[in-house]
């Protein structure tokens, strides 16, 4: 010892940092990323001193954009069938029809032109045409799918002013043709008629917004990203006039995650965030994938999401209405299994007829579920303004 050299201390120091980093490189292969404070993904700012954020014990279900197995989605979209009206389907939606006309939903999906092959076309051949409109919001137009180049630099760091950006363009170009604008990922999957179903006991005139709502950040909640958010006209109007201009009520950065910035803007400006379980408290937008929620014990309790959570969350068949509108991280091909499940497959001999009376309209019908499904916590309960004519 006595021969080695001498050399300053801070060498020795250096030294030991050096083995120290890659000594917890070699025995945790799935923490070697260093940029786990600007990633898009939960949490933003609330982990837990030496809290694993991404893992939660099962690794087979995605909990990070970078989970979701986008490999070999590049295949042709699936069409169930050609001709809608040949099949068998036919007249079973004479009900969701009708609601449609009456809560128009204009639906944006945020994607970037590097998924539009791999995401937005699998988001177009299932959920997305059952929205009054759609659009993809982009960083590459093009005028198939239809996607609308933002303008705006790829990556996470400017996904906040991706938002801004595509509710300018809704509130310029749609405001007053729809009475319901939500926002979606590239792997969130949507049952339209579920969302316009809870949509129906509000009127779009209600400074409100809905989705799995989450606790940091804010007083009364925001809405996570991925599980898909949806603002009423008058939310939509208030963001672009009242909370955008202002430079203290919301964010002029392009940075930060966009759903808890737009949930503080939001908030500041007296928009609601609705109360999005049904009657029973089960949860109607899903953050993860069915596997992810309806599994018992399948979430580590140390998982961040039990942090963020507003209301609690069931784990196994309790978490999840009947009514479910979205799930988030779901790759093409469960976009398809979904698509089956959901629209396609039917347990014969059971039937879910909606109950109308003799002298009651549709409409009427409908909207007595939909209040009846409505969360107990809930804004706005009550509107008159919304209970159709019988
Ligand atoms: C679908 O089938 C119906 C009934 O045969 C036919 O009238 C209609 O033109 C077809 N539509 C398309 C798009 O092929
Ligand atoms: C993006 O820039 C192009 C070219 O200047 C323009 O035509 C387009 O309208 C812009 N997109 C938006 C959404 O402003
Ligand atoms: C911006 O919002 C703040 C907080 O609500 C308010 O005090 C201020 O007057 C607003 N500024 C403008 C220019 O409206």
């Amino acid at each position: 010892m006595a021969n080695w050299p001498r050399a300053s201390p801070l060498v020795y120091v250096g030294l030991g940092v050096l083995i120290g980093i890659c000594l917890s490189i070699l025995s945790n292969p799935a923490n070697t990323r260093f940029d786990d404070v600007t990633r898009y993904s939960r949490p933003d700012r609330l982990k837990a001193p030496g809290e694993d954020e991404h893992r939660h014990g099962h690794g087979n279900d995605p909990h990070e954009e970078e989970d979701v197995d986008d490999h070999h989605a590049d295949f042709a979209p699936v069409q169930f069938h050609t001709n809608d009206t040949h099949h068998s389907h036919e007249g079973e939606s004479i009900v969701a029809d009708e609601i449609a006309k009456k809560v128009r939903v204009f639906c944006w999906i945020l994607t970037g032109k590097q998924n539009h092959d791999k995401r937005a076309k699998h988001v177009k051949a299932t959920w997305a045409k059952r929205c009054n409109k759609y659009v993809f919001m982009s960083s590459e137009a093009d005028p198939e799918l239809p996607s609308i180049n933002l303008n705006i630099s790829e990556g996470r760091d400017f996904l906040w002013a991706k938002t801004k950006g595509a509710f300018q363009y809704l509130y310029d170009h749609h405001l007053n043709d729809y009475d319901w604008f939500l926002k979606a990922d590239d792997d969130t999957y949507v049952v339209m008629e579920n969302l316009r179903f809870m949509l129906l006991a509000h009127s779009p005139e209600e400074p409100i917004h809905f989705g799995c709502k989450f606790k940091p950040f804010t007083k009364g909640g925001y809405h996570s990203g991925g599980a898909g958010y949806v603002l009423s006209r008058m939310a939509l109007k208030k963001f672009i006039t009242e909370a955008l201009p202002n430079k203290t009520i919301c964010s002029p950065n392009h940075g930060g995650a966009e759903d808890a910035e737009m949930g503080k803007c939001l908030e500041r400006v007296g928009v609601k965030a609705g109360d999005s379980r049904d009657s029973e408290g089960q949860h109607r937008f899903m953050p993860f994938v069915p596997e992810h929620h309806l599994s018992p014990g399948h979430v580590d309790p140390k998982f961040w999401f039990w942090q963020y959570t507003y209301y609690p969350f069931d784990q196994g068949p309790t978490c999840c209405s009947d009514y479910a509108v979205s799930f988030h991280y779901v790759s093409a091909n469960l976009m398809y299994v979904l698509e089956y499940l959901i629209y396609h497959l039917k347990p014969f001999g059971i039937d879910r007829v909606l109950r109308v009376d003799r002298d009651e309209t549709i409409l009427h019908a409908a909207y007595e579920a939909a209040r009846n499904a409505q969360g107990k916590d809930d804004a706005f309960k009550d509107n008159p303004t919304q209970i159709p004519a019988r």
